[in-house]
C-alpha cells in the first residue's frame, strides 16, 4: 500500500514517515522544500532501513500536480501535511497564505476525484477552537473567528474537505486537529528544524540553551493563570504522527464512522511557559536565560484538549511525559548543532 504524504520532509511529515514505513507502508513524500531539507530523507532512511520515495513539488501548481498523480495512480491514501504555518508571517502576508494552503488542497482534492484516490488526512489545528469559552476543548466544542488568517486557512479547509465529501461519496477523510507538538525522534536524526528566528516556544528554549540566541522572551505573566503564563497542551510529535498511521489504517479498513471524522490530538493536560522552562532546566542541567516582556499579539491564553474521542474511537492516547519531550527536542538540538558544526 503506497501512502502519499505531502510535506514529508517538515517536521510531522518527517516523524509520520518514520512511523508509517516502521509499520510496513510504503511512501512517497511530495515536498517543495520550501521549509524543509532534502537531508531529511536520508535521515529517515537511517532510522528505518528504507528509503522513502521523493518527488520535489509544489501542490499549489495545478498542472504539476495533475501529472504528479497521473503518474502515481497506486496511493491507497493522502496525508496532507504541506502548507504555511507561520501565525505570525501570515497575518503580514494573508494572500500568500490563502493561494498557498488553499489552492494546494483544492488541487488534491481534484485528482482524487480524477484518479479515484479514496483516503485523505488532513493536517488541521487547534488554532480553529481560537480562545475557547470552556475548556478542555472537545471536538464539537464550537469554532472561533480564527487569529490568524493561518488558523482561518485550517477552518476552510476543513470546510472544503467536508463539502467535497458530501458531494463525492467515495472520498473518505479524516481531519486531525493538533494541539502544540514538541519534541523530537529517540535517534536524535529528525526533528524541528526552523529556518530563522523560530516563532515556537520549544525550538527557542533549545536554541538559547545551546547559545544561539541570547535569552528567550516570555510573552506575558499577567494572565489568568496559576503562574500567569500561557497554558498549552504539548504533545510528543511521534505520539502525534502515531495517530496519523491509526487514522490511514482505519480508513483503508473502512472502520469509519463517516467520511468526514475530526478528531483532537492532545495529551489533555495543559502547561504553562514557565512549567515548559522549568521541565527543561530539569532534564538538560542548563539554567535558561529568560526574560519576562509583553504579550505577543494573538496569543489565547489557555487552551488544552479533551482527548476522550480520540482515545476511545481511534483506540489512540498520547504517552509521552512533558519531561520526554523536552528532553527529546534538547537532545535533536544538541545533535543537530554537532553534526552541522554549529
Ligand atoms: C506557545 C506558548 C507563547 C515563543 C502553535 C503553532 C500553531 C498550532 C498551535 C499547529 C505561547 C509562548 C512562544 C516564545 C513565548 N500548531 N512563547 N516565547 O502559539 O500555541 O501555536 O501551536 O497547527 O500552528 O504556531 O505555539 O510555541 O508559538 O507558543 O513565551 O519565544 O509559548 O506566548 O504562550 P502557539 P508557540
Amino acid at each position: 500500500m503506497k501512502i502519499l504524504v505531502t510535506g514529508g520532509t517538515g517536521y510531522i511529515g518527517s516523524h509520520t514517515v518514520v512511523e508509517l514505513q516502521n509499520k510496513g507502508y510504503d511512501v512517497i513524500i511530495a515536498d517543495n522544500l520550501s521549509n524543509s531539507h532534502i537531508d531529511v530523507v536520508d535521515s529517515i532512511e537511517k532510522i528505518t532501513g528504507k528509503r522513502p520515495e521523493f518527488i520535489k513539488l509544489d501542490f499549489s501548481e495545478t498542472e504539476n500536480t495533475y501529472k504528479f498523480f497521473e503518474s502515481n495512480k497506486d496511493i491507497a491514501a493522502i496525508i496532507h501535511f504541506a502548507a504555511y504555518k507561520a501565525v505570525g508571517e501570515s497575518v503580514e502576508k494573508p494572500l500568500k497564505y490563502y493561494r498557498n494552503n488553499l489552492f494546494s488542497l483544492i488541487n488534491i482534492l481534484n485528482c482524487m476525484k480524477e484518479f479515484n484516490i479514496r483516503n485523505i488526512v488532513f493536517s488541521s489545528s487547534c488554532t480553529v477552537y481560537g480562545q475557547p469559552d470552556k475548556l478542555p476543548v472537545s471536538e464539537n466544542s464550537p469554532i472561533k473567528e480564527a487569529f490568524s488568517p493561518y488558523g482561518n486557512t485550517k477552518q476552510i479547509a476543513e470546510e472544503i474537505i467536508r463539502d467535497t465529501t458530501i458531494s463525492t461519496k467515495n472520498i473518505n477523510s479524516i481531519a486531525l486537529r493538533y494541539f502544540n507538538p514538541i519534541g523530537a525522534h529517540e535517534t536524535a536524526l529528525i526533528g524541528e528544524l526552523p529556518l530563522g528566528v523560530p516563532n515556537n516556544l520549544m525550538p527557542f528554549i533549545t536554541q538559547t540553551a545551546i547559545g544561539k540566541r541570547e535569552f528567550l522572551r516570555v510573552f506575558g505573566n499577567d494572565y489568568n493563570t496559576p503562574d500567569g503564563t500561557c497554558i498549552r497542551d504539548y504533545i510528543h510529535v511521534v505520539d502525534l504522527a502515531q495517530a496519523h498511521c491509526i487514522a490511514v489504517d482505519r480508513m483503508l479498513n473502512n472502520k469509519g464512522k463517516s467520511n468526514f471524522e475530526i478528531f483532537n490530538l492532545g495529551t489533555g493536560k495543559g502547561y504553562s511557559v514557565l512549567e515548559v522552562i522549568k521541565s527543561f532546566e530539569k532534564v538538560s542541567g542548563v539554567k535558561l536565560k529568560y526574560k519576562i516582556v509583553e504579550r505577543r499579539p494573538g496569543d489565547v491564553e489557555k487552551v488544552w484538549a479533551n482527548a476522550d474521542y480520540a482515545n476511545n474511537e481511534l483506540g489512540w492516547k498520547a504517552k509521552k511525559s512533558l519531561d520526554e519531550m523536552t528532553l527529546s527536542a534538547w537532545n535533536w538540538e544538541k545533535a543537530y548543532n554537532k553534526k552541522n558544526n554549529l
